[in-house]
């Protein structure tokens, strides 16, 4: 597969240099820059619509529209439960890149940096969980116990490629909601403060990513690019999680089955990872042998 190493005038030191000196300008604060005691605003959505894992359905149109804004509240909630663990699980795999590297390196400071911004977004996203009176949604149990044992392996490849699979989706859903003025303010005020703080971090992981792969082997390439896309089958379909349903009201089973079968809800996620699934080729970390991975997680055709 090919792999292009950095242009010669960007280096990883330079990356995370220019990376840290946009961490001063643009760094946001949950506590003082939300304003949490604003009132929710009446007939609002809490994500795109048209995003909706249930949208164009059977059960969609059954719904009324005070029953679809409810699935909208419960569906962010849950993205913003499962993508805070996915978060937290960055961290730990931040520490653990930490532990073998250079104090002095721009590069180490700019990842102790990011895993800061990362435990104010799940602040961040703990209190809007609270505001939304939502259930704690976030991944299955098994999901929790493969991470525990499955991130023993990860290395730079992997920890880079996940945080892309994480940073690179969310990134989508939520630069369209900042936009939608159909969207509360709360909503589109938080994913607005997440995307531009989110935005470096994709940026240093893009250029770590390209960097690591142009030094690796040909055998650990392989191996970190079937670990990738078995972790990403994994965790993608987990984004949802099914009890948001039955808290909306909907039996639970006939949603997810509708859900799956869904064919704007498939197009939702094949348009969520069309850049990340660009990008993992352009540099190597997907192969054809990983294909059936990367449709099973929707990603891919
Ligand atoms: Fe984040
Ligand atoms: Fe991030």
């Amino acid at each position: 597969m090919p792999h292009r190493s950095l242009p010669q005038a960007q280096t990883p030191e330079s990356v995370a240099q220019r990376l840290l000196r946009t961490s001063v300008a643009h760094s946001f604060d949950p506590a003082t820059d939300i304003d949490w005691e604003a009132p929710l605003e009446e007939g609002a959505w809490f994500c795109v619509p048209e995003r909706l894992s249930l949208y164009g359905t059977p059960l969609w149109e059954k719904m009324d529209q005070r029953q679809r804004i409810e699935l909208s509240r419960h569906e962010f909630a849950s993205l913003a439960g499962v993508g805070s663990w996915l978060e937290l699980c960055l961290i730990q795999m931040l520490a653990r890149y930490l532990t073998s590297r250079n104090l002095k390196d721009p590069r180490t400071h700019y990842a102790l940096k990011e895993m800061g911004d990362e435990t104010r977004h799940v602040t961040m996203f703990g209190m809007l969980h609270r505001k939304l009176d939502c259930p704690e949604y976030g991944p299955p149990a098994y999901l929790r116990r493969v991470f525990t044992a499955g991130s023993l392996a990860f290395q730079d490849l992997t920890t880079f490629a996940l945080t892309l699979v994480t940073e690179e989706l969310l990134d989508r859903f939520q630069r369209e909601i900042a936009r939608d003025e159909r969207v509360q303010p709360l909503i589109r005020r938080i994913c607005r403060i997440h995307v531009i703080e989110e935005a470096r971090h994709v940026s240093f992981a893009r250029t770590e990513l390209r960097h690591a792969m142009a030094h690796a082997s040909p055998p650990r390439r392989a191996f970190h690019r079937h670990l990738t896309a078995l972790a990403a089958s994994l965790d993608v379909p987990c984004l949802l999680d099914p009890a948001l349903y039955r808290a909306v009201g909907l039996d639970p089973d006939e949603a997810r089955r509708q859900a799956r079968s869904n064919p704007h809800f498939k197009e939702t996620m094949l348009w969520s990872g069309e850049k990340l699934i660009a990008f993992l080729a352009e540099t190597g970390m997907i192969g054809r042998a990983q294909y059936p991975w990367w449709r099973r997680a929707g990603l891919m055709r």
